[in-house]
């Protein structure tokens, strides 16, 4: 697998997620075995590249190559000028959102909205792609299978990328007038592989390693994109890429392992946000990783209450010490289970 001239260590891809895939989460995910990792996106507005937040999304110290970055914006230039600043910052591959269906940026028509508007859109492919071309920086393009049901624009466009000499596109198998409502469906990125000769991405609902298994038969695609089956649970990368290469089922980690992972993520974690920020995004993380495990739900909201770093670490150590007292490895949750918590978290 191949973006450019980046060869990929395998085709399991962790998504962008604005607020989940920071760099401690991106490189938990890709020690656990996913092949590449999307940043979240950053604005192409240039009065908030310096805010806090921007600067936390372009913070790439110690990543591994190729580092991806997201930008999302409504203007041609300006997200051409986007490219430039991020690889200025160490961005390696840029990727075009056209997959977000988050208010914030379609009120401003970004994200996914923009499958709405096939001119702006490739206007905005043109410009990026003209921008990163004279540094050799491929430029990627993440998008929903179309604006609404009766709009399911994904092949059009994804040609139109293609001719613009975009290197890869992701298909999330949903429309922008569904968000995150429905199962996704895969006859859409089944059509856009067909028609392409670059590399595409399937994603939407994969959330075990069968899953990701029917995926890449009923799609042909390339390679496979997972983000919320990740939270909480990014070993699920090994799991997948175990399965797909063995026919076999990995077994769970062992509790005092996944604990390990945990505490080590919240180091890096801290480490970016400082610890005021750091103990309060923190929560959702731990909350994730524990939510479908026995008690968790009841760790949960204890743990909600501390206010310290120190005290999430030692509260989340002695949860997991006493789990290892019952458990060698980690209890497995139903698949079932686990989608219905993706619905919960979309
Ligand atoms: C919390 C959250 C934040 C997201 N932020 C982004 C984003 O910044 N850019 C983007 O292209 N997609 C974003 N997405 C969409 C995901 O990348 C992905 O397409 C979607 O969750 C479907 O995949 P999944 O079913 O494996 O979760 C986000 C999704 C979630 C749940």
């Amino acid at each position: 697998m191949r973006i450019g001239p980046f060869e990929l260590p395998n085709r399991l891809f962790v998504a962008p997620m604005a607020g989940v895939t920071d760099r401690p989460f991106r490189q938990l995910c890709r020690r656990l075995g996913a092949g590449y990792a999307v940043s979240e996106m950053v604005t192409s507005r240039k009065d908030l590249w310096h805010s806090l937040k921007t600067s936390r999304r372009a913070d790439h110290t110690g990543e591994a190559a190729p580092i991806a970055v997201q930008i999302a914006g409504t203007d041609a230039a300006m997200m051409a000028e986007a490219a430039a600043y991020n690889i200025d910052r160490g961005a390696q591959i840029i990727d075009i959102n056209m997959g977000c269906p988050a208010k914030k940026v379609c009120s401003k028509w970004a994200g996914s909205a923009l499958m709405q508007d096939e001119p702006l859109a490739t206007a905005i492919i043109e410009a990026v792609v003209a921008s990163c071309a004279p540094h050799g920086v491929p430029v990627t393009l993440k998008m929903r299978t179309g604006w609404c049901q009766a709009e399911r624009n994904a092949v059009r466009l994804a040609r139109i990328a293609e001719s613009a000499g975009v290197a890869m596109v992701t298909v999330h198998g949903r429309t922008r007038e569904q968000g995150y409502k429905g199962a996704a469906e895969y006859d859409t990125i089944a059509a856009v592989k067909a028609a392409l000769r670059i590399p595409v991405v399937a994603n939407g609902d994969i959330s075990s390693a069968r899953k990701a298994r029917e995926v890449l038969a009923t799609t042909g695609a390339d390679a496979l994109m997972i983000g919320r089956a990740a939270q909480g649970r990014p070993w699920i990368f090994r799991e997948i890429a175990h399965f797909l290469a063995t026919g076999e089922d990995l077994p769970p980690p062992e509790v005092l392992q996944a604990k390990q992972w945990l505490l080590e993520h919240l180091q890096e974690h801290y480490g970016l946000y400082g610890e005021f920020t750091g103990v309060r995004t923190a929560r959702k993380h731990i909350g994730w990783a524990v939510r479908a495990l026995p008690g968790g739900e009841a760790f949960r909201a204890q743990m909600n209450l501390l206010e310290r770093s120190e005290d999430q670490v030692l509260a989340l150590s002695d949860w997991f010490d006493r789990l290892a007292d019952l458990h060698q490895r980690l209890p497995a949750t139903s698949g079932a289970a686990n989608d219905d918590l993706m619905a919960l978290e979309a």
